[in-house]
């Protein structure tokens, strides 16, 4: 199926590893020009080499999802450089905070829903207008199980996540008329740097619970994303996506038991 997103212009925030670098890859050789906005300024700009050795479109972008300025920059370049803005595939997110709520630091808190969720939110303010005026945009947002039920020691990443899908329903209505999708979906346990750390134990629990019962690929979440990119879903808007995950309708208790600390490994 051609994708058609060939003279394209998509920005992927979280571009320089893990399934941000295989949006970039799977968007580009789909025909994109690809921004790769990272805080990694060096895994961005090797992203995007790794995609002009593959023959496309590619520039890396420092960007700072927590700051407003430079997001605004950010999109001003690419604006400049390679065309009005057409996708945001919105993957980049931390998840430092594995603390219960009365040890949760302050700072932890306000830097989680920071780069989670205000950063999109300056992404799309700083995105939309010309969307707009050419009646075709695209945001897709990476959500996850913990923005549905919680976590045990993920309150701000899961506060952030779940806050994540009130804002993409928003924009979901807000712009549907203005040929603008909103869709977000959510990754099962995806192997990237940032699940390379859980323990053995954590690992097989997560995986326990995830219907396919195995851990996914990068380019698995890429695929749906880029999908959702395109032409080709054009009717599709306010769709909240399991890639691999339970069905949301089965997933709001509690995703896990009561334990302890000890117990959660943290
Ligand atoms: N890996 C999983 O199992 C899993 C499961 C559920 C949800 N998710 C979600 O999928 C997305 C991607 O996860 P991943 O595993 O590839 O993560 P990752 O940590 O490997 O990659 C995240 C990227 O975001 C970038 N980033 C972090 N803070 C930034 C900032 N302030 N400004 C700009 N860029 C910043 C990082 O530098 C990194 O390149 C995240 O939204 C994550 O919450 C992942």
């Amino acid at each position: 199926m051609d994708l058609k997103l060939s003279g394209k212009t998509a920005v992927v925030t979280g571009g320089a590893r893990g399934i941000g670098r295989s949006v970039c890859q799977v968007m580009a050789a789909e025909g994109a020009k690809v921004a790769v906005f990272d805080i990694l300024a060096e895994a961005a700009e090797e992203t995007a080499q790794m995609i002009k050795s593959a023959g496309g479109t590619a520039k890396a972008y420092a960007v700072n999802l927590s700051e407003y300025a430079s997001v605004k920059d950010a999109v001003a370049q690419v604006k400049a450089e390679l065309g009005p803005i057409d996708i945001c595939a919105c993957v980049a997110a931390i998840t430092d905070n594995q603390a219960t709520i009365e040890k949760m630091a302050l700072e932890k808190w306000a830097r989680e829903i920071k780069v989670n969720l205000s950063g999109n939110f300056y992404l799309v303010k700083e995105t939309i207008d010309s969307m707009v005026e050419r009646n075709f945009g695209r945001y897709i947002f990476v959500s996850s199980r913990a923005g549905m039920d919680g976590g045990f020691g993920q309150c701000a990443y899961s506060s952030s996540k779940m806050g994540l899908i009130g804002f993409a329903r928003s924009l979901s209505l807000e712009y549907a008329r203005m040929g603008v999708t909103s869709n977000i979906v959510f990754p099962g346990l995806v192997d990237t740097p940032a699940t390379a750390g859980l323990s053995e134990e954590a690992r097989t629990r997560i995986i326990a619970r995830n219907v396919m019962g195995r851990l996914q690929d990068p380019e698995e979440l890429a695929d749906a994303i880029a999908f959702l990119a395109s032409d080709r879903a054009k009717g599709i808007n306010g769709a909240e996506l399991m890639v691999s995950q339970k069905p949301a309708p089965w997933s709001f208790r509690p995703m896990e038991l009561p334990g302890d600390e000890a117990a959660m490994g943290i």
